[in-house]
């Protein structure tokens, strides 16, 4: 954890801390549940808590009979340990995860809607009933197996928000292929390395994709990814037509979702599978600059998705939840997609983005859709508060809790988002968790645990969080402490492996304090037990609720010829909760530097993709280096932040006098 993000913890606790443990009934707010909570009182929270921590086997068993349709039931609930680093959950059970999101809600309510759209710029109205829902996803998953997925096969998904790119995820889940959605933000680079490394059969995309009011080329990039460098093992590209525009077509790997899907009848029986097979997997930011595949299981990761949905969203069958997320990332693999769905709940597919037409949209869609609980980043939050509360003129009389996902919520957006937007009616939950955690981890339960603005509160049940000393790894114990994130037990939605690369997964989150899966995030605790996260402590950045990881960036910046040596630190952002600033050295003495700069800032939009693109580039004389040549990030992120007084001991660098020279690059005006 920075100094920075620390002092803001203390600050911002001292100030909110209060005694919150009493029972607060689920019912608090002046506005009436529509049915019964699923829980009243936060003592029955801590009651179910205790025996999830203390008897796993046993909570979790019922939890996933109750939740989920098994066609067979499981005979061993958990297996394996984190010190053993195999973990696996109820054994000898098998399941139909696109059965447990559309089939067993398409029986019973046919007619309800699964999905409602909301195109870019509103004009296509277009729903999807549970019964439609299950008609498209069959017909997919015939085409897929047409094309040649098989069981086992890893598919491509590269869509913009539309209700495609939920059925394409659930066609794949209804064979037993493993979907591996790449966010259609990531250059075609990007796309291309992620291809290779999941070994993906087919691609499934659409012709071009609209976001606030762009047109973007979408099957352009899948055939770039696929049309230079190293070869990859597709062999089939499905496209939607999302805008009918003339696109390249390489016949007999290319083929059209409509032409295709209208061959096939309207039901497919979807394959057993075992709890353990793989679901999907997911790319994402670490440490080192190759992305990493989580993978995550079909059994776990379905009751992980279906209980919190239950439990701190308190979701119940007639709910409507808008998450803002996109399904490129997991927000919206588990709270757009297998959440909502597996609990039979209406969910909303949003193409565009919160400003267009203008800072009203995501209220409009609310209030239009009768939208019960709305989930979104602070990034947006923070974008639409600075746009003012003019904008919030409907009044979105359902909504009942709003969450917040993805980085730390600081307290006056919290407020804003309670008093303003809520209307001081609904509650705030701030969900901690990530890609590998699947589902919420450190939540507030809707209504349940009164919540503090700013803080994560309390864990999901059989979630044991302790934090621990970061350098020696011990426990540090009592109320009042900080030290690193990390969980006790398994739970069942944590991932299982990254793909083709066990001992990476071992050693990223199990090996570094043996018999704990470590989060990478720093947090407090405070005099109450609250959770408090603080950020990473590793060298992962958050803008704009996506992970980079900053030696990814690097890796592309480093690409370029003229540069000798880089370092990218992540500065905090008002807007973006972080920015990504670039200091780089260059090999030749006399560059052009606004050239240079352009030329850099496109080679990672190029080779990462645009959302990874450095705010700011300074090209410096030379990079601050210890005698060992270890690059002092810490001194280039106090420089920028204009901390330049308090730069510590500068002795042990190799070159002290670059200090003054960085400090004069950066404060020199634009
Ligand atoms: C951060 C997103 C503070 C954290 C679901 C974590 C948060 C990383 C919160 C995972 C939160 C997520 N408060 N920080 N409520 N939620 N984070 O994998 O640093 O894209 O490790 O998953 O986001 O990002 P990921």
């Amino acid at each position: 954890m920075t100094a920075n993000s620390v002092n803001a913890l203390a600050s911002a606790s001292a100030e909110l801390d209060g005694p919150r443990r009493q029972d607060a009934p689920g019912d608090l707010l002046a506005k009436p549940h529509p049915s019964k909570p699923h829980l009243r009182y936060f003592h029955e929270y801590e009651a179910m808590y205790k025996r999830s921590v203390a008897q796993p086997s046993q909570f979790w068993s019922a939890l996933a009979r109750e939740l989920l349709s098994w066609d067979r039931d499981f005979q061993t609930t958990q297996y394996g340990t984190l010190e053993s680093g195999t973990v696996s959950w109820f054994l000898g059970g098998e399941l139909n995860v696109s059965y447990n999101c559309v089939d067993r809600h398409a029986i019973k309510t046919p007619d309800k809607t699964a999905i409602i759209y909301e195109s870019d710029d509103g004009t296509i109205n277009r729903s999807i009933t549970y019964h439609e829902l299950l008609r498209e996803v069959s017909r997919l998953a015939y085409v897929l197996k047409d094309m040649g997925v098989r069981k086992g096969d890893t598919v491509a998904i590269y869509l913009p928000m539309i209700p495609e790119a939920v059925i394409a995820l659930l066609a794949c889940a209804r064979i037993g292929a493993v979907h591996s959605v790449v966010f259609a933000g990531f250059s075609s680079e990007s796309l291309r390395d992620r291809l290779l490394d999941a070994n993906s059969k087919v691609v499934i995309t659409a012709d071009e994709g609209k976001r606030g009011g762009k047109t973007i080329g979408i099957k352009n990039t899948v055939d770039q990814a696929l049309g230079s460098g190293q070869s990859t093992s597709v062999t089939g590209v499905l496209v939607y037509k999302r805008t009918g525009t003339e696109v390249p077509w390489v016949p007999g790997r290319d083929r059209w979702w409509h032409q295709e899907a209208e061959k096939w009848p309207s039901y497919i029986a979807p394959e057993r599978m075992a709890s353990e097979d793989p679901l999907f997997l997911l790319y994402t930011s670490g440490s080192t600059g190759k992305p990493k595949g989580i993978v995550h299981t079909v059994g776990g990761y379905l009751v992980g998705a279906a209980a919190t949905g239950k439990y701190v969203f308190d979701l119940h069958p007639e709910d409507r939840l808008f998450c803002g997320g996109d399904v490129g990332w997991i927000t919206g693999h588990t709270y757009v997609v297998y959440s909502p769905l597996c609990l039979g709940v209406t969910t909303v597919v949003f193409e565009g983005t919160p400003v267009f037409p203008d800072p009203s949209r995501y209220w409009e869609i609310i209030d239009k859709h009768a939208i019960t609980h709305f989930y979104v980043a602070p990034t947006a939050l923070r974008l639409l508060k600075r746009a003012g509360d003019d904008h919030i003129k409907y009044p979105m009389r359902n909504l009942r809790v709003l969450g917040s996902v993805g980085e730390p919520i600081a307290p006056e957006i919290w407020k804003w988002y309670h008093d303003i937007v809520g209307r001081g009616n609904c509650h705030v939950v701030d969900t901690y968790w990530q890609t590998e955690t699947g589902s919420h981890v450190i939540a507030p339960l809707a209504g349940i645990i009164s919540p503090k603005p700013g803080a994560a509160t309390l864990p999901f049940f059989g979630i044991e969080p302790v934090l621990l000393d970061s350098q020696t790894g011990e426990l540090v114990q009592g109320n009042n402490v900080e030290g690193v994130l990390a969980f006790k037990q398994p739970w069942p939605s944590m991932a299982r492996t990254i793909w083709g690369d066990h001992k990476r997964y071992l050693d990223t989150y199990l090996n570094v304090y043996k018999g704990y899966y470590f989060t990478g995030d720093g947090a407090r605790r405070d005099h109450e037990g609250f959770y408090w996260i603080g950020g990473r402590v590793d060298d992962v950045i958050n803008v704009s609720g996506h992970r980079l990881s900053t030696a990814e960036i690097e890796s592309a910046l480093a690409e370029h010829s003229a540069v000798a040596e880089v370092a990218v630190v992540g500065i905090s952002d008002d807007l973006t909760g972080q920015a990504v600033n670039a200091f780089v050295s260059t090999k030749g003495q006399e560059e052009q530097i606004d050239a240079l700069t352009r030329e850099l800032v496109l080679q990672v939009r190029r080779t990462i993709g645009p959302f990874a693109a450095p705010q700011k580039i300074f090209v410096i004389p030379d990079l601050p280096k210890t005698r060992s040549g270890k690059i002092m990030r810490r001194i280039l992120r106090k420089i920028v932040s204009g901390e330049q007084d308090q730069l510590g001991d500068i002795t042990t660098l190799l070159d002290p006098s670059v200090v003054g020279k960085i400090i004069d690059v950066v404060n020199k005006p634009l």
